[in-house]
């Protein structure tokens, strides 16, 4: 008996280390995030890269009025396949962006894109472009230089793109690439609204003071905005908006002056059609603040990423293992809210609300 007992225990001991190596391979990549996320200003949600050099507000505020740009490429059919267009229209690609019905809503998907800084250091970046764009028929492309200060003129050329082309859609989520989208639950909490009255929902950020430390990265001196507050606006990693929304803020991005900060751009669109954006607990757009101890484990439970709408700053390759996660038929989360505490040590954040659907 004694030996029997040895052997099992030798038999689930091994057992238990394949598990928790293949675990740990599973998400030993994903603590690259880590040297990005926590500490970030709440002001601004996307970072410009760190080599950027000064930026030029005297040049930028010369050549304001330079604002229309061609578009190189379109997708002028992209919501006429479906007679009604689609319910929802979603402006990034791969694994949560496919297309297609969700559960019983038709989403449709575009890519926003510019021309990059350095076309010499991207020889074939042309044909790529072109090729991508046949393939999968949701690149718009602008004649605009692709910088994280031109993020404003993506903004102003995409509303009036989707105001032109796709004025059909029910409802548009705009996002950033690092984000993770929980398509089901945002189409569930879109079902029983109306894209004829107003909505703007997201991370909104309320009563944020320009920075007026030169060394900052998001300085902004008074000449460019002169006010001690920024109007409220939804943190770039992703909002909703209702296609009645959409035509207003197209309208009005077009007359506000342009700003550098895109997310805060677009609050001053929002202010000047007098529309509140809407908080939401669902779209997380700095992320989740992982616990120290087990940063991995908790962010990649993907019953906590069932309950939200929007998380930002994941790899590519979390989304994509994320998206897999979710969709394993075998997941099952409804019956244990709490069963997950094992995971979940430390949480700094305030627990996510479990009913978007209200
Ligand atoms: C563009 O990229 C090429 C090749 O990497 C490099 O030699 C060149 O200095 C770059 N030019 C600018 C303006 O950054
Ligand atoms: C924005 O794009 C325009 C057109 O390509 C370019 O002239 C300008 O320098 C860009 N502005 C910034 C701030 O990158």
């Amino acid at each position: 008996v004694r030996r029997h007992f040895r052997a099992d225990a030798i038999c689930t001991l091994v057992l238990v280390v394949v598990l928790f190596t293949m675990l740990y391979s599973q998400l030993g990549h994903t603590s690259l995030r880590e040297e990005k996320g926590g500490g970030q200003d709440a002001m601004v949600t996307t970072l410009p890269p760190l080599t950027q050099p000064a930026f030029d507000f005297k040049r930028y505020l010369r050549n304001k009025d330079n604002r229309k740009f061609d578009l190189l490429i379109n997708q002028p059919k992209k919501c006429k396949r479906n007679p009604g267009g689609p319910f929802l229209l979603i402006i990034v690609r791969k694994t949560w962006g496919r297309e297609g019905p969700v559960n019983g809503a038709q989403v449709q998907r575009v890519f926003l894109l510019g021309v990059p800084k350095n076309k010499t250091a991207l020889p074939a970046w042309e044909s790529l472009v072109h090729q991508e764009s046949q393939m999968y028929r949701d690149i718009l492309l602008w004649d605009f230089l692709d910088t994280f200060f031109n993020l404003t003129l993506k903004e102003i050329h995409f509303l009036s793109w989707a105001r032109e082309f796709c004025f059909s859609t029910k409802f548009i989520f705009k996002g950033d690439a690092d984000v993770f989208v929980n398509v089901e639950n945002i189409v569930n909490f879109l079902e029983r609204r109306d894209p004829s009255d107003d909505l703007f929902v997201g991370d909104i950020i309320y009563n944020a003071h320009p920075i007026r430390t030169r060394k900052s990265k998001y300085y902004i001196p008074e000449t460019m905005y002169g006010l001690s507050m920024y109007p409220a606006y939804a943190g770039g990693g992703g909002f909703l908006l209702s296609s009645s929304t959409m035509k207003k803020l197209s309208q009005a991005c077009g007359e506000v002056e342009l700003f550098p900060i895109d997310d805060v751009f677009l609050g001053m669109c929002l202010q000047r059609i007098n529309l509140k954006p809407t908080l939401h607990e669902g779209f997380k757009t700095f992320g989740i603040t992982k616990p120290s101890a087990a940063p991995n484990l908790q962010t990649f439970d993907p019953c906590f990423y069932k309950d939200l709408m929007v998380v930002h700053s994941l790899k590519g390759a979390e989304i994509w293992l994320m998206w897999n996660l979710l969709h394993n038929p075998r997941l099952s989360c409804t019956q244990k809210k709490h069963v997950k505490k094992a995971f979940r040590w430390k949480i700094k954040t305030k627990e996510p609300t479990k009913d978007y659907a209200t």
